[in-house]
């Protein structure tokens, strides 16, 4: 077996600045996700036509087309058309963010449906305005229920976060690579990655589980 990991040691300080690098875009991108997925669940609850029209065609683009090419297009393509240079980080957090709010406002849309129809007509019934409504009673109710959907689509988010290698993003899949081809050898380097990544989600999955529990104090 030919494994030698001492001569990875010079490049762990180099392959562990790949987790703050990854760490950055994916905690932007799921805000972007989150915020946009909240208001698109909205408009596909509507009774406007148009808006409901809208936000299903987003989900139809977003969820239909592969990220990779998403975020190939927004990195390469648009340049094109604007003259603009966009950065990987830019290009990283546009692509994963609009991604994500496509999955995003279909688990939202779930949780709000799931919410018992008496809650609704309750808070007409009381002349609760629809904004306070929806703020203070339905969606606080639907998120206890779709957290662990939620929890899911992080964890997808946070793995294929390694995409962004393909535009040179020095996150910690590039680095790995990087360090590879420096050494000639990959196992050690990409395994290296690879464990990072499984403690990443891990500690994820356990602040996910935290979550959950605090939430079900209140039942
Ligand atoms: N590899 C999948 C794709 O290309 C991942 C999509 C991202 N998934 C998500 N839940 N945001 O399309």
């Amino acid at each position: 077996m030919n494994l030698d990991f001492s001569q990875i040691v010079p490049y762990i300080p180099f392959i562990l600045e790949g987790i703050w690098a990854t760490l950055k875009f994916v905690s932007v991108s799921i805000v972007v996700g989150l915020a946009l997925g909240t208001l698109l669940a909205l408009c596909k609850i509507t009774k406007k036509r148009f808006l409901k029209w809208g936000a299903d065609a987003y989900t139809s683009i977003f969820r239909g087309t592969p990220l990779i090419l998403q975020l190939m297009i927004i990195y390469f393509a648009v340049p094109q058309l604007t003259g603009y240079d966009i950065s990987e980080f830019l290009s990283a957090v546009l692509a994963f963010g609009l991604n994500s709010a496509a999955y995003v406002s279909e688990i939202i849309r779930a949780g709000i449906m799931a919410v018992d129809k008496g809650q609704t007509e309750a808070a007409e019934a009381l002349g609760v305005p629809y904004k306070p409504m929806m703020i203070n009673i339905i969606l606080p109710q639907a998120l206890k229920n779709i957290l662990p959907a939620l929890m899911n689509e992080f964890i997808t988010l946070t793995k294929e976060s390694a995409l962004v290698s393909t535009i040179g993003y020095l996150d910690l899949m590039r680095r790995a690579q990087i360090v590879g081809a420096d050494l000639y050898r990959n196992f050690e380097p990409l395994l290296f990655a690879g464990v990072i990544y499984w403690v990443m989600i891990f500690i994820l999955t356990n602040i996910g589980s935290l979550v959950e529990r605090r939430m079900r104090y209140s039942d």
